[in-house]
């Protein structure tokens, strides 16, 4: 796929997941003629749950056994709870396609506490990409979610976290929310080579606007800026209701 940024369009849900589809396809053919094996990370949240149980009712066009699934941040919850992203992953796609065990990377929340769990999952990634020191993951396909407050992954506005320079991976702690997060930091995203963000719903449309039109820095999301990989935004026509360009 040639390098790309820009936001498509879908009147029909279907199409934007088969669109998707696709895309995972033509970058598991080439990761895997490349590199030999695809590394893919994937959002929580309630978007993606259509796109993850098409994925696992898709026949052809994935080597399952060469791909592995990371996930881009995961609820320190254990792997049952109903807050868990590794749970909605297992149960909408995991537990239907052929992956190998030792294929699938949860971020281990059975360890003591998130800084434990965030140390694991950074040297899971670290061993996975054979990393030295200061060098992030290449994953090949990122998808993300973008939350009304223009968030992604698990970097919430005004995070420390947003200015995570040497860290893949960092734990995230936010009075006003539930659960302490384990986030992939911004230099561990942008260094993928295809991203795609799946926005859906009128009530993404203003977010989706000041992200992907008026990148508004103060957004998390609009610093989702790959150094030299593909951004592409994949929305339904609400989400995109308040786009210039459609
Ligand atoms: C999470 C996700 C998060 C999500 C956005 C959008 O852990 O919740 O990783 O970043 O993608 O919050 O969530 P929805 O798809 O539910 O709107």
């Amino acid at each position: 796929m040639d390098s790309v940024k820009e936001t498509l369009v879908f009147d029909e849900k279907e199409a934007l997941v088969a669109y998707t589809i696709e895309i995972w396809k033509r970058v598991c053919a080439t990761s895997i003629a490349e590199r030999g094996r695809m590394t893919v990370a994937l959002s929580g949240g309630r978007t993606p749950v259509d796109l993850y149980s098409s994925l696992a009712q898709e026949g052809e066009g994935f080597s399952w056994e060469k791909t592995h699934i990371f996930l881009v941040d995961e609820r320190f919850v254990p792997h049952d709870d109903e807050d868990s992203n590794f749970r909605m992953i297992k149960e909408t796609l995991l537990t239907a396609v052929t992956a190998p065990k030792e294929n699938i990377h949860p971020v281990d929340t059975s360890l003591p506490g998130p800084d434990e769990a965030a140390e694991a999952y950074e040297k899971e990634i670290i061993r996975h990409f054979r990393l030295g020191p200061g060098q992030f993951p290449r994953f090949d396909l990122v998808l993300l979610g973008l939350g009304e407050d223009g968030h992604t992954a698990s970097l919430f506005p005004g995070s420390a976290v947003l200015q995570e320079k040497s860290h893949p991976v960092r734990v995230v702690r936010l009075d006003n929310k539930l659960h302490d997060r384990i986030t992939l930091t911004l230099p561990a995203i942008n260094n993928a080579h295809h991203i795609v963000f799946h926005v859906e719903g009128a009530h993404k449309a203003e977010m989706l606007r000041k992200v992907a039109e008026v990148k508004d820095p103060d957004l998390p999301a609009s610093l989702i800026n790959p150094a030299e990989g593909d951004l592409l935004f994949l929305a339904d026509r609400p989400a995109a209701g308040l786009l210039l360009k459609q």
